[in-house]
């Protein structure tokens, strides 16, 4: 096991009902704030009158700033560091998805600082200040609700980055799973899919010893699979849509990579589809990892083997360990494609126009992933492999 350091700061609010607490807790930090939300799910659904509701009660002020789209622009994070900065706003109250809440964190890491927030992205600069983010979750997926990171795209250069800072953490997370009732069965599945891979990410490590956070991280993926059927058959199950809330946040807010060396190389590998085609971070990932991972299981075929028994219960032959890793990902696989989850570039219409290109753009600062290292050449066969 790896030597390793580990705080989580945020607050989280879990549970029926929830989000009405959403102005007792922001009181605690300010009498202003800047509520920032998505497209159009929350005042469609009824959660933007109940959040503005609770803040009302408590007496704090409120600006505005929705439009966030999925895969968040830098745009609207400027647009939002100039709200803050004009109206002397000093707190964030992101109502939405990840992407709303990378969008927050962004203008929180913004609003303090001369250069441009931007910098942060694509150098070693680190925020100077942040603004303290609060968050009521509506769509489990990315994490973000307690991680230390945020992912932004640069438009014009279709570029999409992350910026991991500790300081980022929002200061607490409201997590009602009966606001994700709502969630179109694509949304859901993409949601469950960036779950799993957080799992993936760092199940698929060279640290040794590291047999407590295998079995918690085989837990999580088998507990979400079994809730995955469940929510597809019943849209409307509080349990199984509390089940898959709560790994969602607890798979990605680090303590299960604790004493292990990450990966990340797939979800590299998949910011350079999404950054291009638009597509949903899920999508991108159920089509990258079972390439990804075809490509480099002969790395660790023990490993490999462990997942395929252990998470689906397949069988055991004993001396034929390549045999049960490639069942394992086969398994993978058709669990994604009998979910209805894109298992190909081909699933959702891209062609082989520009792998090349994100190829080089993926590993422009050197090699990624760290189970294997992959270089350009290697990135490059990944995304040949994932064409069908
Ligand atoms: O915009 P609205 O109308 O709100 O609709 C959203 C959006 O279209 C909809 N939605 C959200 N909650 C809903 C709902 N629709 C109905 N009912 C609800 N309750 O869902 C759509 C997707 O929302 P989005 O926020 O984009 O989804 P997600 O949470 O998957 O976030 C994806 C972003 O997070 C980044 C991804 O790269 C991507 O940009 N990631 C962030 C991470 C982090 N900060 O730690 C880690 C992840 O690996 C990931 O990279
Ligand atoms: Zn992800």
């Amino acid at each position: 096991m790896e030597n390793f350091v580990f705080q989580s700061p945020t607050r989280i609010i879990f549970g029926k009902g929830s989000e009405e607490e959403a102005g007792k807790e922001t009181k605690k930090f300010t009498n202003k704030v800047l509520l920032h939300y998505g497209g159009q799910s929350i005042k469609k659904f009824g959660l933007y009158d109940k959040v503005i509701k609770s803040l009302k009660n408590e007496n704090i002020e409120i600006f505005e700033l929705g439009g966030v789209k999925p895969n968040p622009r830098l745009d609207l994070v400027y647009e939002g560091i100039k709200i803050c900065r004009q109206k002397n706003i000093n707190f964030i109250l992101a109502v939405g998805g990840g992407s709303v809440i990378d969008s927050a964190k962004a203008i929180a890491a913004g609003v303090k600082y001369d250069g441009d927030v931007w910098d942060f992205y694509i150098s070693d600069k680190k925020a100077p200040q942040f603004l303290p983010v609060g968050v009521v979750l509506t769509i489990p997926a990315a994490g973000s609700e307690t991680s230390n990171g945020s992912v932004i795209t640069k438009e014009d250069e279709k570029l999409k980055k992350a910026y991991v800072d500790e300081n980022m953490r929002p200061v607490f997370a409201i997590l009602n799973p009966e606001l994700t009732f709502t969630l179109p069965k694509e949304q859901t599945l993409y949601g469950i899919s960036d779950i799993l891979a957080h799992g993936l990410e760092r199940y698929f490590t060279n640290s040794k010893n590291v047999d407590f956070s295998d079995r918690l991280i085989e837990g999580a993926f088998k507990s979400l699979i079994k809730n995955t059927y469940i929510v597809l058959e019943k849209p409307l199950d509080y349990a199984a849509r509390a089940e898959i809330m709560w790994i969602g946040l607890l798979i990605h807010n680090g303590i299960l990579g604790m004493g292990r060396i990450e990966d990340w190389g797939s979800h590299m590998i998949e910011h350079e589809i999404s950054a291009i085609y638009d597509i949903a971070h899920g999508a991108g990932l159920s089509i990258v990892f079972p390439a990804w991972m075809k490509y480099v299981y002969k790395h660790d075929i023990n490993r490999f083997a462990q997942f395929a028994v252990r998470v689906f219960g397949a069988e055991t032959y004993f001396g034929e360990e390549e045999r049960m890793a490639l069942e394992g990902i086969s398994k993978l696989r058709n669990f994604y494609k009998e979910v209805g989850l894109p298992v190909s570039l081909k699933d959702v219409n891209i062609p082989d126009t520009y792998l090349e290109e994100m190829a080089k753009k993926c590993t422009a600062d050197g090699p990624v992933g760290k189970f294997v290292e992959l270089e350009e050449k290697d990135v490059l066969s990944i995304l040949k492999l994932a064409l069908k």
